[in-house]
């Protein structure tokens, strides 16, 4: 068997990872990149240890994972979704069930419930925020960013929901509130039912065609009709039809 595949198929059953649901070339490239560095010669080198060290395990994870993320990524997409989006489902719903998949260090939940805010108060709202990786949940949870996060933050919402501390920004306590935590992946674990707004970015462009086609079908199926799916700023669904989805805007899908 292949090195890769062999190391691939030992990952899965440590891990519960499907490496093979990532696009293969780059998830190669990022994982030799780092075995070199650490000084093993093969994927097969490499798994024996971090079968045995958990730092080295937390090190791939880390490397596998890629956890950049930053607050109002895209900005003028959250504008629509202020705008346009927020309105729209508000005048059927108040009480808005919103899931942030794949949210890394928490950047985009806590933007999601700032932008929200702008529509009503924090006490109303309520986001879902997961990510396969616990170490990037941690950092979400603890809510501190250096200033290249808040590049895109509007001057208003910085000052209103951030409080400085030495080269980092703390996100306000009653931001916080507002968004749950919690592990999931999105390649094997199940999908709740019935969200108003499904926000799933950057994260599609790692998985192979198959995988995608599974994970849109699942937000589908999670979506109420009428509910919107807002995707990453590359990750344009070419055939929206095929989930049951029509376009809203660009980067927003409507469930049918
Ligand atoms: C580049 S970040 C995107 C963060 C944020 N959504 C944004 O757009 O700024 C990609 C995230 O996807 C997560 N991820 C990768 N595979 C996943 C999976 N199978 N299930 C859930 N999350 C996954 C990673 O842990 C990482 O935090």
């Amino acid at each position: 068997m292949p090195d890769y595949i062999k190391f691939v198929d030992s990952v899965k059953r440590k891990t519960g990872i499907d490496l093979a649901a990532y696009k293969e070339a780059q998830m190669k490239r990022r994982l030799t990149s780092l075995y070199e560095k650490k000084g093993f010669k093969n994927f097969v080198d490499f798994f024996q240890a971090l079968d045995k060290d958990r730092d080295l395990l937390n090190e791939f994870l880390d490397r596998m994972t890629i956890n950049v993320s930053e607050f109002y990524r895209n900005a003028k997409r959250w504008d629509v979704l202020e705008q346009k989006i927020f309105p729209k489902l508000l005048a059927d719903n108040r009480r808005l069930k919103i899931w942030s998949a794949a949210c890394s260090t928490g950047e985009e939940p806590y933007t999601t419930a700032m932008v929200l805010s702008n529509h009503q108060t924090l006490s109303q709202i309520s986001v879902l925020a997961t990510d396969l990786d616990e170490n990037a949940i941690g950092r979400a949870k603890v809510g501190i960013y250096p200033e290249r996060s808040l590049a895109e933050v509007p001057a208003n919402m910085k000052s209103k929901y951030f409080e400085k501390q030495a080269a980092f920004y703390k996100v306000d306590g009653a931001i916080k509130k507002t968004v749950t935590f919690k592990k999931h992946n999105l390649l094997k674990d199940t999908y709740d039912k019935n969200f108003d707004l499904i926000i799933c970015r950057n994260v599609m462009i790692y998985f192979t065609e198959e995988a995608k086609d599974l994970i849109y079908q699942n937000f589908s199926n999670s979506l109420k009709p009428g509910g919107i799916l807002f995707v990453g700023s590359t990750e344009q669904i070419f055939n929206p039809g095929k989930y049951g989805f029509e376009t809203e805007d660009t980067f927003f899908y409507r469930k049918k």
